[in-house]
């Protein structure tokens, strides 16, 4: 009986280390639309590194890039069906989970980069992040990319050179009305669509930053490219809540971790490509760079300002004070 009892003791120790051995590493999939190259690329590269270094052969980072995974309007969803695990994408694809996320789309509506820190960070914008939880979406963070510039195939100077024109913009509402504010024809269209839409000519022109442009090379295809800064395009880090929660506990403090170090690291990156990015275009002398003076600025401010009235309601007033006094918090 003795000898059998330690056989079968001896039996479940092996059992267990082989399965110890054998466990899986947990994998998490990061699905994203962008270049390598970029801020959001790199700062997903970077997560990579670090949570790959710090939790060696328990927990493995698949990056996807270029929309090879999910393009804009799936990556939620199947995010909520457990097929991808994070991702990042701009915060004018993502209404239908809050609509005030539509606030960051208002034109005209942050002076610099700090005051949008300022208000990501401040109390509306972690109130914003937290919304998510409700639709089954963890916030762990925002992202930068940057201010948008306006491209198009024809110099876009004063408002009414916009007139009738095609822009492709992101699935924001907020974005529709600012293109209709100058009587253009705006067209919601995935990332992955732009280049070739441009290339055919099925559009005029679009609104991105300039490390979105040179990176899929829309200055290629865009004779174009006014320096407006009139939005920000900017980015929130997401997991779904059943994957996150799931994480073991001596595991999501070192994944958190490693991702807040990388958010870090991608708003530096966001911050220099800006730069470099731009005057990398201006270097390839494919498109013309048009500079507005600043009465010819205020000319787009005036026309798209209004879009801040009609979305009071829908985005709340308070919210969008909040936003404005960032800018003032210098
Ligand atoms: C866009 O659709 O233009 C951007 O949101 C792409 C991105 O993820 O930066």
């Amino acid at each position: 009986m003795k000898l059998l009892k330690t056989i079968a003791a001896s039996v479940s120790i092996t059992l267990a280390s082989v399965t110890s051995v054998l466990a899986a590493p947990i994998e998490i999939k990061f699905s994203h639309v962008v270049a390598e190259n970029t801020p959001k690329g790199k700062m997903a590269t970077k997560f990579k590194e670090l949570v790959e270094q710090r939790l060696s052969g328990k927990v493995v980072v698949k990056v996807f890039p270029n929309a090879q995974l999910f393009g804009d309007d799936k990556v939620l969803e199947a995010m909520l069906l457990g097929d991808v695990q994070l991702a990042a994408p701009a915060l004018s694809k993502i209404k239908k989970y809050n609509k005030q996320v539509q606030v960051f789309d208002l034109p005209f509506l942050f002076d610099d980069m700090a005051a949008i820190d300022r208000f990501q960070q401040g109390p509306e914008g972690k109130k914003l992040l937290k919304s998510l939880e409700k639709r089954g979406l963890v916030g762990l963070g925002y992202l930068h990319n940057g201010f948008k510039q306006l491209s198009a195939s024809s110099p876009l100077k004063v408002p009414g050179d916009a007139k009738g024109k095609k822009f492709r913009i992101m699935a924001s509402d907020v974005l529709v009305e600012q293109f209709r504010a100058v009587s253009a024809n705006p067209v919601k269209k995935p990332f992955a669509e732009v280049f070739t839409l441009l290339q055919t000519k099925a559009i005029d022109g679009q609104e991105n930053t300039w490390s979105n442009m040179y990176s899929k090379k829309f200055y290629e295809v865009q004779p174009y490219i006014t320096e407006s800064n009139h939005g920000v395009l900017d980015y929130v880090v997401l997991s779904s809540k059943e994957f996150w929660l799931s994480l073991p506990a001596d595991i999501r403090p070192t994944v958190e971790k490693a991702l807040q170090e990388a958010i870090v690291y991608g708003n530096q990156v966001a911050l220099a490509k800006d730069q470099e990015d731009k005057q990398a275009i201006i270097a390839s002398k494919r498109s013309q760079v048009v500079t507005l003076t600043p009465e010819e600025r205020q000319q787009w401010v005036d026309a798209m300002k209004p879009v801040w009235k009609k979305f009071e309601v829908e985005l709340g007033k308070d919210l969008i004070q909040a936003a404005i006094s960032a800018n003032q918090g210098k």
